[in-house]
């Protein structure tokens, strides 16, 4: 699909899709009220016969007036008046691709209210972001299943400053793209060893990135994350990937860690058969520090920034990790393992030990799809955000209003530490049922020397098999690509 900015009143063909957009309960302005106009008002009339208010999320599309060279129009509500900016713009922008996607039509011309460069930016990233499909592994789709639209144009007044404004956005919408696809795979194609090779591709953008294997992470004692990938004949990884864009390279980095299990099959505490496919979808937390790091690469940021990722598949085997074995971690800690289905905590362990010895950062943030008990507290549209340091979560929180990747706090009640007492190890790896992601981020606060750090648990979010959102196609949702790059851009940039 190709993404065009026109100057206004662009060719659009017989099969054209034209989208405009309405604001809510407002008479029609800008590029609507034009074509309003032009159509002695058929676009007025349609919206006065029927219950369409230019509520958000609602479309309207009807037969193209007869001097309009198009099939068809679409009007896109864009919630109330006054509100055009950009995240409006974007979900339009997506709403109005969805509208037409199967639709038949070739082209989608987006007629935007506003005509500013940063605007028509914006509409585009939500179409990049709406027309996300991995269907890399599909030979025999029906051609009436397949997206029609080849190309999309949207008109503005100056095509080359629009075209300019979308350049850091499309980078965005790539790390975004780039992340789904990761956790889209499946894992007998992505296994540890491929990951880290796709990490490796990477070193264009102009990130490093280095590889240890399971002898090097051996050396280093990481007893926690090697217990985990010892049942699997894939070799565990730990990719350290790093941008250098502050003046000096060897300023203090910002850091994140992200959970990379492969697959989870919740090792010799086997999960049940029911759903098991989806632990394919256990690395998104490295998925989305990948991602993030794409998106500071691809636009350049002015930052210093360290991604760790623990790579690793949990399979039950003869040589798999039992319940009731110690390991002991990078730390020294000792851990006693309880249930092997809760291995991303002992991945993350050893993996924000490293990164902490080594790079000193201003900062961690680690990610990880954690626990089923954070879908259970915050439903799947929010991840859980704990911290040991209120202005680091606050800036989250702030980053998560703006990016739209949704977040709330939760707490981290020292009352709760007696729970993953362990009476041979310094500490067990679950805790009761009940709070059981609060006790998972307290075990891997353990693990935090006095770096203000957040954990946020994606369980919920990495995965979205019924999307509703315009901008997230059902499954992989890209969660926390956005978010870090909005954190960085809006506090730590240079
Ligand atoms: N990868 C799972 C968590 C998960 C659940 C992710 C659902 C995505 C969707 C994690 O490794 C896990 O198995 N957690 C256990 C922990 C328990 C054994 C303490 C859980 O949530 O049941
Ligand atoms: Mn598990
Ligand atoms: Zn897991």
């Amino acid at each position: 699909m190709k993404i065009e900015f026109v100057a206004a009143e662009a060719e659009a063909g017989a099969k054209a899709a034209i989208a405009v957009l309405a604001p809510e309960n407002t008479p029609l302005a800008g590029a609507a009220a034009i074509l309003d106009a032009a159509t002695g008002g058929a676009l007025q009339r349609a919206i006065d016969g029927g219950r369409f208010t230019g509520a958000k999320g609602q479309t309207l599309d009807i037969v193209a007036p007869h001097n309009v060279d198009a099939a068809r129009v679409i009007l896109v509500g864009s919630g109330p008046s006054g509100s055009f900016g950009a995240e409006a713009i974007e979900v339009a922008g997506a709403q109005a691709y969805q509208t037409v996607k199967t639709s038949g039509a070739d082209v989608l011309v987006l007629k935007l209210p506003a005509t500013s460069a940063e605007l028509a930016a914006a509409a585009a990233f939500g179409v990049r972001l709406a027309a996300y499909r991995f269907d890399r592994y599909r030979t025999t789709e029906k051609p009436e299943k397949k997206p029609s639209i080849k190309k999309v144009r949207l008109e503005v007044d100056d095509p080359k400053a629009a075209t300019k404004a979308f350049k850091r956005l499309a980078g965005l919408a790539d790390a975004v793209i780039f992340s789904r696809d990761l956790v889209s795979e499946p894992a007998n194609i992505l296994y540890p060893e491929e990951f880290a090779r796709r990490v490796k591709g990477l070193t264009g953008l102009g990130l490093e990135v280095e590889i240890l294997g399971e002898k090097e992470m051996k050396k280093l004692g990481m007893g926690a994350l090697l217990g985990v990938g010892q049942g699997s004949v894939r070799e565990s990884q730990l990719a350290v990937i790093q941008w250098k864009g502050a003046k000096d390279p060897n300023a203090q980095p910002i850091a994140f860690v992200g959970k990379g299990v492969c697959f989870d099959t919740g090792g010799i505490s086997l999960k049940p058969a029911d759903g098991m496919e989806e632990m394919i979808t256990d690395m998104g937390g490295a998925a989305a520090v990948t991602g993030a790091m794409y998106a500071l690469a691809a636009r350049k940021a002015k930052v210093n920034a360290v991604g760790i990722l623990g790579l690793v598949e949990n399979m039950p085997d003869g040589n798999a990790q039992r319940p009731g074995d110690v390991v002991t971690t990078m730390s020294g800690q000792t851990v006693e393992v309880i249930n092997t289905d809760a291995e991303g905590r002992l991945v993350l362990a050893d993996a924000i030990w490293y990164c902490q010895q080594r790079f000193k950062p201003k900062f961690l943030i680690d990610l990880a799809t954690l626990t089923g008990a954070i879908i259970v507290s915050l439903g799947k549209d929010i991840g859980g955000l704990f911290s040991n340091n209120d202005e680091l979560a606050d800036k989250l929180l702030a980053a998560s209003k703006t990016s739209g990747d949704a977040l709330w706090r939760m707490p981290m009640p020292p009352q709760y530490e007696h729970n993953i007492d362990s009476p041979v190890a310094d500490m067990k790896n679950v805790g009761p049922r009940y709070g059981g992601s609060i006790t998972a981020a307290l075990f891997i606060q353990r693990f935090v020397k006095d770096t203000p750090w957040a954990h946020l648990d994606i369980a919920s979010t990495a995965w979205k098999p019924n999307s509703t959102v315009p901008t997230i196609p059902s499954g992989a949702t890209g969660f926390g690509v956005r978010l870090l790059d909005r954190l960085v851009a809006d506090t730590y940039e240079e």
